[in-house]
């Protein structure tokens, strides 16, 4: 299933070995992985180059390294598949963490800085929630994404053999007889369609956040690989978990930007409209609980207190540590006239990262021969029903480093040809007056109410029912732009998110059912799994 229909012959061509699409840690990562082996490299985003949500994480990187004395491989394996709730591949959690630790050294060699402790020689060590060490690596407080994607950028600029292209869109992949082959894309800087052959694609585009009317996500995160993987054959899996990160800023007209758990890690304190410190009445971790707790938490909270909103209390902390480990946040909510040393935070859940995505190996191949993914896009099974915090760097950089060394070292020049290939036969209607940006706040709307924290078998079908209606109307019409194709792609993933949510009767991890609220044994290590070619899920 393709969404630009077109004829192969008529598209300006342009022809690269390794085709990355995506350049947050992931999409460098394997970038860098690769060009080290002296292939030749084309990497494209959707809008600049420094995008995605990489460049906004804030808390950290976790990381068990040899200075750290109070951990061990074990305890952060262990955090890890205890928060995934027995959905986790062991297999790619030992990698994870084993391998995470090779990286991080891989970083700081290439002139990454992390915060140390007062001036010495010795890393900071942050904790966060549900894990049961201090391993978060930070940098410049809380802006370690931003610190991780100029060093990845400014390393990946050494390679002559990466050729970086910026607002280039990815629409649909080009795959024949089960064989990728290339990526057809919109060329955003001429207005030209142009077909990218290539030998290898790997998929690095990000999550899913903008399918939600509150996230933490930049407006760039549609899931556009994940759809385009989906219609050319790759298999989806786990889509029915969505991580709601407990503390985003809320204040009407200004942007739910993310108060960092960390917040919680160094002794934040969350209270309700009353003043009262709740956490405890929910879980014995009180704030330090893992993140669907504290976001079911909140919500109960909020309902209880006929309240929008929750605060985060500070107060009680140094204003040293405050300004020093949280020097982003905290000018940021000054621009909103909240002092975070003296006032309390107004804070609210948002939809926060996908645990689902595109099916791979522990190599990240998908089932489509010479289709690769990586990052918050796929799912390797590092994080399972619910990804612990900070593991999701971690996983980008670890699986990106892996994908683009598969990606060298399976390399094999085989010909098509590309030149019969013609998939004009359908042409789509094209449309006549439709506002988008309205649709997709629809389903922005219709996500977040329906498909939310708490779910159930009556408002999940009600979903289902409204999405089935808006998708064969737009999936029956043509968009010649890119936010159509964004729309296009986020009607597919809600049809399989609802109905994801709708298989798994149980709760577990990230998924909470109203309806089914217990975890069901039968359904440890249970997947469902979609394929377009299996009609049968749909
Ligand atoms: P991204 O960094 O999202 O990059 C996706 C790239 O794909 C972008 O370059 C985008 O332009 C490109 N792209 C997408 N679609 C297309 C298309 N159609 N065509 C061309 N290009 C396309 N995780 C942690 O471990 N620690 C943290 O502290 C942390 N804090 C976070 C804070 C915030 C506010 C957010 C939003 C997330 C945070 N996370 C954190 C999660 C983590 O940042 C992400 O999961 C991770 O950065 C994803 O990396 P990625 O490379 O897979 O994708
Ligand atoms: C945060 O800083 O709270 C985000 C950490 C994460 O998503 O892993």
């Amino acid at each position: 299933m393709y969404l630009k229909k077109y004829k192969i012959a008529e598209l300006l061509r342009y022809d690269t070995e390794i085709l990355i699409i995506g350049s947050g840690i992931a999409g460098l990562t394997a970038a860098v992985a690769a060009a080290e082996k002296k292939r030749q490299i084309t990497l494209i985003s959707k809008t600049k180059l420094n995008s995605g949500s990489t460049p906004h994480a804030q808390g950290g990187i976790a990381v068990v390294y040899p200075d750290n004395p109070d951990d061990s491989f074990d305890k952060h394996i262990t955090d890890t598949l205890n928060a995934g709730a027995d959905l986790c591949n062991k297999s790619a959690v030992e990698i994870l963490v084993k391998e995470g630790s090779e990286r991080i050294i891989d970083l700081i060699n290439w002139g990454i800085e992390f915060d140390k402790i007062n001036e010495t020689k010795k890393l900071h060590f942050t904790k966060e929630a549900a894990h049961n060490a201090n391993r978060i690596l930070h940098c410049s407080g809380d802006a370690t994404g931003r610190e991780i994607e100029f060093g990845l950028i400014k390393k990946m600029r050494q390679y002559e053999n990466i050729f970086v292209k910026e607002h280039i869109f990815a629409i649909d992949l080009v795959a024949i007889d089960q064989k990728c082959v290339g990526c057809i894309c919109y060329d955003d800087n001429t207005g030209q369609y142009i077909f990218i052959h290539s030998q290898k694609t790997i998929l690095a585009g990000g999550g899913i956040g903008q399918l939600y009317r509150e996230t933490t996500n930049p407006e760039e995160i549609t899931g556009d690989t994940i759809a385009m993987a989906y219609r050319c054959g790759a298999t989806l899996v786990d889509l029915e978990f969505i991580q709601f990160h407990p503390t985003t800023f809320y204040y009407a007209g200004a942007p739910r930007f993310l108060i960092s758990e960390s917040v919680r890690g160094e002794g934040g304190y969350l209270i309700n409209k009353n003043k009262e410190r709740f956490m405890f009445k929910y879980h014995s971790a009180g704030e330090l609980a893992a993140r669907d707790i504290v976001s079911r938490a909140i919500s109960q909270e909020m309902i209880n207190t006929d309240s929008a909103n929750v605060y985060l209390d500070l107060t009680h902390l140094s204003e040293k540590l405050i300004e020093t480990r949280f020097p982003n946040i905290m000018n940021n909510c000054l621009h909103y006239g909240i002092d975070i040393r003296k006032d309390y935070i107004p804070v609210r859940p948002a939809e926060h990262y996908f645990m689902g995505g595109i099916k791979t190996n522990l190599f990240c191949e998908t089932d489509i021969e010479d289709l690769l993914a990586c990052g918050e896009c796929a799912c390797v099974g590092t994080h399972g029903a619910n990804r612990l915090a900070s593991n999701s760097l971690l996983e980008g950089l670890v699986f990106g480093y892996r994908a683009g060394l598969q990606a060298v070292e399976t390399f094999n020049w085989s010909t098509v040809n590309l030149y019969n290939l013609d998939f004009a036969k359908t042409p789509l209607k094209k449309i006549a007056v439709y506002n988008i940006d309205d649709a997709k706040n629809s389903i922005k709307s219709l996500m977040w109410r329906k498909v939310g924290i708490f779910r159930n078998d009556a408002q999940l079908n009600e979903a289902l029912i409204t999405i089935c209606k808006w998708k064969e109307f737009l999936l029956n019409n043509e968009f010649n732009e890119i936010s159509g194709y964004e729309l296009q792609n986020q009607i597919i993933l809600a049809e399989l998110i609802v109905r994801a949510a709708l298989l798994r009767d149980e709760s577990r991890g990230a998924h909470y059912r109203t309806d089914f609220p217990q975890l069901r044994k039968d359904y440890n290590f249970k997947h469902f799994e979609f394929n377009i070619k299996n009609e049968n899920n749909r």
